[in-house]
């Protein structure tokens, strides 16, 4: 079954074209990985997947229906979630706050005014667990700027997967970490469930290669290679233009 499909998408900006007639299918449970030199188009792609930007032109379909333009929120109800380039914690409140923040927004009727006590006994549980299984809570009180980058990086991630997500956009989640960080990171996506179909853009290559199943060369916005990481590392196109490898 077909997780995500993108169909002719593009993004210009002014004059440039950051996604350019782009059209792949992800079905459920696989470990895409998008590369490309900076530049290519890999984050608009990401920021067009998960509603941030509106697309020029194409179309966009996630778990069999057109979410084109439907808002960020909605597309994060159907089960998206995303852990971005740049952190997206709150660096001036604590770990705890943090978690209790990313969970409490779980269920559609996170608007209702009164909720019974036993509703937050239930996200306050989960926000232990989550952070109990991610080795952050006995840091709970610290403020998370004060938490090694690796660890706000782990944080983010997780919080992310606590939210039981059907797709996972990972925006570069090795860069600024430690090797010994940057494995971690590969073990906690070669361990998620088959249920959840994982989108990584990333250029550590033992990132790339530890977890793709298959992978994209994205240049200049377009698809200029699309298969199996053998092909994809046997592709003259690619090694020159994006490994600098020349035959
Ligand atoms: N908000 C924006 N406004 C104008 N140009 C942008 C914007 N975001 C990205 N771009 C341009 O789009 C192209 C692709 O950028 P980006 O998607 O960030 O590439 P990558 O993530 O592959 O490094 C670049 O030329 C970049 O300068
Ligand atoms: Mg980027």
């Amino acid at each position: 079954m077909e997780a995500l499909r993108v169909e002719g998408l593009s993004k210009n900006f002014g004059g440039v074209s950051a996604v350019d007639n782009v059209s792949f299918s992800v079905e459920v449970g696989e470990r895409l990985v998008i590369i490309g030199p900076n530049g290519a188009g890999k984050t608009t792609l990401f920021n067009l997947i998960n509603g941030q930007l509106p697309a020029t032109s194409g179309r966009i379909h996630f778990l069999g229906e057109d979410i084109t333009t439907i808002p960020t929120h909605r597309r994060a109800h159907r089960g998206q979630a995303r852990a971005f380039q740049i952190i997206s914690l709150f660096l001036n409140l604590s770990v705890l706050d943090n978690g209790l923040l990313a969970l409490h927004g779980t269920k559609p009727y996170r608007f209702k005014l009164f909720r019974s006590i036993n509703h937050y006994k239930v996200i306050s549980d989960k926000v232990q667990d989550t952070l109990r299984a991610l080795e952050l809570w006995e840091k709970r009180d610290e403020l998370v700027k004060n938490l090694s980058y690796g660890e706000q990086r782990r944080m983010e991630i997780g919080l992310g997967l606590a939210l039981q997500p059907k797709l996972l956009l990972l925006d570069e989640p090795s860069a600024g970490l430690t090797m010994e960080e940057c494995s971690g990171i590969i073990d906690m996506i070669k361990n998620l469930g088959s249920d959840i179909t994982v989108v990584v853009v990333d250029h550590d290559m033992d990132l790339v290669f530890g977890v793709a199943e298959r992978i994209i060369v994205l240049h200049y916005g377009q698809i200029i290679a699309d298969g199996a990481p053998e092909e994809i590392q046997a592709d003259p196109r690619v090694r020159e233009i994006y490994l600098g490898i020349e035959e």
